[in-house]
């Protein structure tokens, strides 16, 4: 939600700022701005919409500054127009914001009872003029913003600049990710890392309540009292280079392809392949506390939050302790039962939710051990958790989330795998084939890639389609889930997931010839560990199902395993996985559902990567 930049240095800032505020662009794009300092005063450029109409208005500017902030934003407060769009500037003040500041209408009542005219709707303005009195009575630039932020609640990520002192850089976090970049004689002041990294990576991640006093040469982090702390600098192994999109039209495509990679990034260096056991390297010593535990609550928002689905599924089968799923929203204000024998499952590809993590801390203030699975390094949620498993699928910049979501279910298949073992509820014959199921998944995942061209074509024969059901049972029920949300996000067309047996409990009202289910129904190789028929009650109930659908002349897309004549034969549109067990489908079942909707959408001339009101990291409430 909103992405902020800063640099002090020895260049001209404008080509900078621009560049960050792409990488940048995946936590808003209904706005944008920068702010330089020259001369002794502002110059500040803001535009409605995406990020090409403020590099149209910058394209013939000289600037002649090597100082300057910049903003991309996703509107919480006020409309996404251009008075509203940061930096706002105030008298000797220039800032930029990510975060709600929530009590804004109290201190713009004293500001305007003060005589401030407020030019915006926004709460951020708010912050600037706060600041820019402190300096009209005197009060020093940073010792200024000192004074403010303990008045401001809510969340915050700043960047500040001041034209009393004309190298400096102040940055201040309080609950929205903030970094500092330490380059050659320049310092940057990011949300994410990706923003910098095409020119450092080496970073400082801010804690809540610091701020930052940055000029080119160096940098100081302070506490909420103005005490100077020690900080950690992180070197940051993510290159500038996967941050393209090489070659793919869209961050989506290249990321829906790259799945083979990131499970193998995943997977490899937690598998013993001698003993043919999974050992999860970043479990290290908090391992010891899965053995104590009698019961899991797994909490994440939206794509992650289907694959806490499945790892309910996972550690349920696997190592038959019981587990809840909660949306991270509704978790934390519903008291929930928690015991320290319970284990707590955090799950977020950016690590900076603010839903899930103030989940997280809920948890935490009641003494249960926290685990987070994560895809960004140090990121607040991997910082904050007693333990962290990273998914090391690799920056993930689309919007709708694709390699981080099978990322995410091969890290729970792997830890429930480990959990089964340590509470002895798996053979070893068991463990050992579930440890080879998984090392093999990647490969199968290239195959169903294969099935892209057929896709193509049913996309262009359903885009035209406005009601898609997606079902499925069991373990495949979380997939249908993600399918209608990734066909929702990007191609705004209707689609809602279902359990394949809820369909006649009221959906199935809907089913005429103009709506489209598509039933993921494979086939598994392998069952649940003491469950020998699962799979073929599933398929057989599904097929029960497909025909209720076809009795009312609904068209059918179906997912299934190959040879499956008796699926091809039913549906209108049929795509063959090939065989696996029934815990590695959900991973392939994923490509198809996600190679849909992007073609859809790219037929249907959306967004792909920036698909409207949302964005990629979703730091407020
Ligand atoms: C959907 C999507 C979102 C995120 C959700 C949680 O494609 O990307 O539903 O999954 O906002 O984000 P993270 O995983 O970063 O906590």
């Amino acid at each position: 939600m909103c992405g902020i930049i800063g640099y002090t240095g020895e260049k001209e800032p404008k080509e900078t700022l621009l560049q960050a505020l792409k990488r940048l662009e995946y936590r808003g794009y209904d706005s944008a701005g920068i702010a330089t300092l020259e001369g002794g005063d502002f110059r500040v450029y803001r535009c409605e919409g995406r990020l090409e109409g403020l590099e149209a208005k910058l394209k013939d500017e000289h600037l002649q500054s090597t100082i300057g902030i910049g903003h991309t934003r996703w509107a919480t407060h006020g409309a996404p127009i251009e008075r509203n769009a940061h930096p706002h500037r105030v008298g000797s003040v220039v800032l930029v914001h990510n975060g709600i500041v929530e009590n804004y209408a109290h201190h713009k009542a004293k500001l305007e009872a003060a005589g401030r005219k407020i030019q915006s709707d926004t709460d951020s303005e708010i912050v600037a003029h706060l600041i820019d009195q402190k300096m009209a009575e005197g009060v020093a630039f940073v010792k200024a913003v000192q004074l403010v932020l303990p008045t401001l609640e809510g969340s915050y990520a700043f960047v500040i600049m001041s034209t009393t002192e004309p190298n400096t850089i102040v940055a201040a976090r309080n609950g929205s990710p903030l970094l500092i970049g330490i380059g050659e004689k320049e310092m940057y002041c990011a949300s994410d890392v990706q923003a910098i990294l095409s020119w450092t990576n080496k970073v400082v991640y801010l804690e809540d309540k610091q701020m930052a006093v940055c000029t080119p040469s160096r940098y100081e982090i302070l506490d909420a009292a103005g005490v100077p702390v020690k900080s950690e600098v992180k070197q940051i192994k993510w290159t500038a280079d996967e941050l393209g999109k090489v070659g793919y039209a869209h961050f989506m495509l290249k990321e829906i392809h790259e799945q083979p990679r990131a499970l193998t990034n995943t997977i490899e260096g937690n598998i013993n392949h001698s003993d043919e056991i999974i050992a999860i390297k970043d479990l290290g010593l908090f391992r010891k506390n899965l053995k104590a535990i009698n019961r899991v609550s797994i909490v994440a928002c939206g794509t992650s939050l289907h694959a806490g689905l499945l790892g309910k599924y996972y550690i349920e089968q696997f190592s038959r302790l019981p587990v809840e799923v909660d949306y991270a929203s509704e978790f934390r204000y519903r008291n929930p039962i928690l015991e320290r024998d319970n284990l707590c499952i955090f799950i977020s590809q950016s690590g900076e939710t603010l839903d899930t993590l103030a989940a997280m801390r809920e948890a935490k203030s009641r003494g249960v051990p926290c685990l987070a699975i994560c895809n960004v390094r140090d990121s607040t949620l991997a910082r904050e958790a007693d333990a962290t498993i990273y998914t090391n699928a690799g920056p993930e910049i689309g919007v709708a989330s694709t390699k981080a979501f099978t990322a995410q279910t091969a890290v729970l298949y792997m830890l429930a795998v480990e959990m089964g073992h340590i509470h002895a509820s798996l053979f070893k014959t068991q463990y050992q084939e579930l440890t080879r199921e998984i090392v093999r998944t990647p490969f199968l995942m290239e195959k169903v890639l294969g099935l892209e061209e057929s896709i193509k074509k049913a996309a262009a024969e359903y885009q035209d389609f406005r009601c898609f059901f997606y079902v499925g049972r069991g373990i495949y029920y979380p997939v249908a889930l993600e399918g209608a949300l990734k066909l929702k996000e990007i191609t705004y067309l209707h689609a809602e997931g279902y359990p394949a047996g809820e369909l006649k409990h009221g959906p199935i009202a809907l089913i005429s010839e103009d709506v489209v289910t598509f039933v993921l129904a494979p086939q598994a190789s392998s069952n649940p560990p003491n469950n020998p028929t699962t799979s073929r009650v599933y398929y057989d109930k599904l097929m029960a199902n497909l025909e209720e659908v076809k009795a009312r002349n609904g068209k059918i897309i179906a997912v299934g395993t190959e040879n499956d004549s008796r699926l091809a034969e039913r549906a209108d549109v049929f795509w063959a996985l090939p065989s696996a067990g029934w815990a590695i489908n959900p991973m392939l079942l994923s490509i198809p559902v996600q190679l849909f909707a992007y073609h859809v959408a790219l037929n249907l001339g959306t967004d792909v990567d920036k698909p409207r009101n949302l964005a990629k990291s979703v730091t407020v409430e």
